[in-house]
């Protein structure tokens, strides 16, 4: 059995929390391969909002196997208030979820450092989530890192409080103010190391390995998009891991011969959240409508996303980087009321005329060129097949296959999760 993958392709926050639990029921198991409580997953059912933000999104679901894979970050406080969120729900947790002995640990001074390295930079922030995510893969590549697997050591203890110790030589280096207690934060990180170690900790690549052999279907959750990935995306301004198809590999140890489907979610228009370049981000009404109707806050941050039309060509690159087989567009509904909706189908880069995501997509080098398509007026939150589609949002869907080469399988119409239509 395949391998499938679902990604995000634009700046995040596609919707992949909500796809995910949508498409579970045709999985045995969901698996994390990168990122960590950067991720924000939102999925709503039964009139009940849940944010994941560590946990695979199928844990809602009853027959469902969760797995965090090796290439995923965890800070063992941020897992254990998304455990308590939980408990509430009776999902027996702990036949359900499974971590990597290889997955890495944040520590908290690597959320300080997170922070400290943020505030020397000033106006040239990337806009994290101060979740120690750099610091943490940082450690990892330069083989400083802890990981899960040594907190079943006898002197794990010793281990942290050298990488801790260094850590606060390194934030003295960065001279900024930063406020905070070192031992309340530590003492909060030993109470939850010890209630993450209630969970099993397992070899999971071997683990998913066997599975796939004996027929089980695994797919793979993205977090973040493909334009923040460490190498394909707006760099710097990105996060530090790859978002992408190959992400999956590395973070899962799973075979690119093994990959089957890639899933690929956009929203029908770009939001983004954080510093970095948007070309065709929005300053006026428009922005602030699809802000308002989509409630674009960051589900981690509650940053207000920024806002703007679609971008094609940053999609077909993302299509293109990902090796795509299906598409999703969520957030349709939020289209709903524009007199006429704008897709950017070439940019305007340095006075030439281009089609692809070149090097440097900052303002002063590019604009984007649009083609403009009528818009619709329905409501298309209470619709459930593609038969009752406005005419103006076939043609929109038409055009999107049409340019990128790849079916839209899904068009989502509301936060819900029956609020799906399939194709
Ligand atoms: P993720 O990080 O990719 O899982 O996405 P987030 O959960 O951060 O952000 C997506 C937001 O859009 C969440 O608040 C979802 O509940 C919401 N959402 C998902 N699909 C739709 C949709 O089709 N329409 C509307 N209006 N909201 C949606
Ligand atoms: P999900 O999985 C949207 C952004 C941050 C910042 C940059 C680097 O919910 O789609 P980091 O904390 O990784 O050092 O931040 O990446 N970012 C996200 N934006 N959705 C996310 O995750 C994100 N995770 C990180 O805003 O610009
Ligand atoms: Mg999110």
């Amino acid at each position: 059995m395949a391998v499938d993958l679902l990604l995000g392709l634009q700046w995040g926050d596609e919707g992949k929390g909500k796809i995910v639990d949508v498409l579970t029921k045709n999985y045995d198991i969901i698996a994390r391969f990168q990122g960590g409580p950067n991720a924000g997953h939102t999925l709503e059912f039964d009139g009940i909002k849940h944010v994941l933000h560590t946990i695979p999104s199928g844990i809602f679901h009853k027959n469902a196997m969760n797995v965090v894979g090796n290439g995923v970050v965890i800070d063992p406080v941020i897992f254990r208030k998304e455990l308590d969120a939980l408990k509430q729900f009776n999902l027996d947790i702990k036949s359900k979820l499974v971590i990597s002995r290889k997955a890495h640990l944040i520590l908290p001074t690597h959320r300080l450092l997170d922070a400290a390295s943020e505030t020397a930079k000033g106006k040239a922030k990337i806009g994290s989530t101060l979740k120690g995510i750099g610091p943490t893969y940082m450690d990892k590549t330069g083989r400083n890192g802890m990981r899960i697997g040594d907190l079943e050591l006898d002197d794990w203890k010793e281990k942290y409080r050298a990488l801790a110790d260094k850590h606060e030589a390194m934030i003295d280096y960065y001279n900024v103010d930063i406020e905070y207690d070192l031992a309340e934060l530590e003492n909060e990180f030993f109470a939850s190391v010890e209630e993450l170690k209630n969970l099993d900790f397992i070899d999971s690549e071997e683990y998913l390995y066997q599975a796939q052999k004996s027929g089980k279907k695994i797919l793979a959750e993205g977090a973040q998009g493909s334009l923040l990935d460490i190498d394909f995306g707006t760099y710097p301004f990105v996060t530090s891991s790859n978002t992408t198809a190959a992400g999956a590999c590395t973070g899962l140890g799973v075979a690119p011969n093994q990959i089957g489907e890639v899933l690929g979610i956009f929203k029908a228009y770009t939001t983004r959240v954080g510093s970095g370049p948007f070309p065709t981000e929005l300053f006026d009404d428009d922005g602030e409508t699809m802000g308002r109707v989509g409630n674009e806050f960051g589900a981690t941050t509650g940053r207000p996303r920024r806002c703007g039309w679609l971008d094609l060509i940053a999609l077909k690159y993302a299509v293109q980087v990902n090796g795509v087989t299906e598409l999703m567009m969520m957030k349709a509904d939020v289209l709903s009321g524009f007199e006429t909706l704008k897709i950017c189908t070439a940019y305007n880069y340095k006075g030439q005329k281009i089609t692809h995501l070149p090097y440097n997509i900052e303002a002063e080098n590019v604009t984007p060129i649009y083609s403009e398509m009528k818009g619709w007026k329905e409501d298309l939150t209470k619709m459930s097949k593609p038969e009752e589609f406005p005419s103006a949002l076939q043609d929109y869907i038409d055009f999107l296959e049409k340019e990128l080469e790849v079916p839209i399988k899904i068009v989502s119409v509301g936060p819900d999760r029956t609020q799906t239509i399939h194709r």
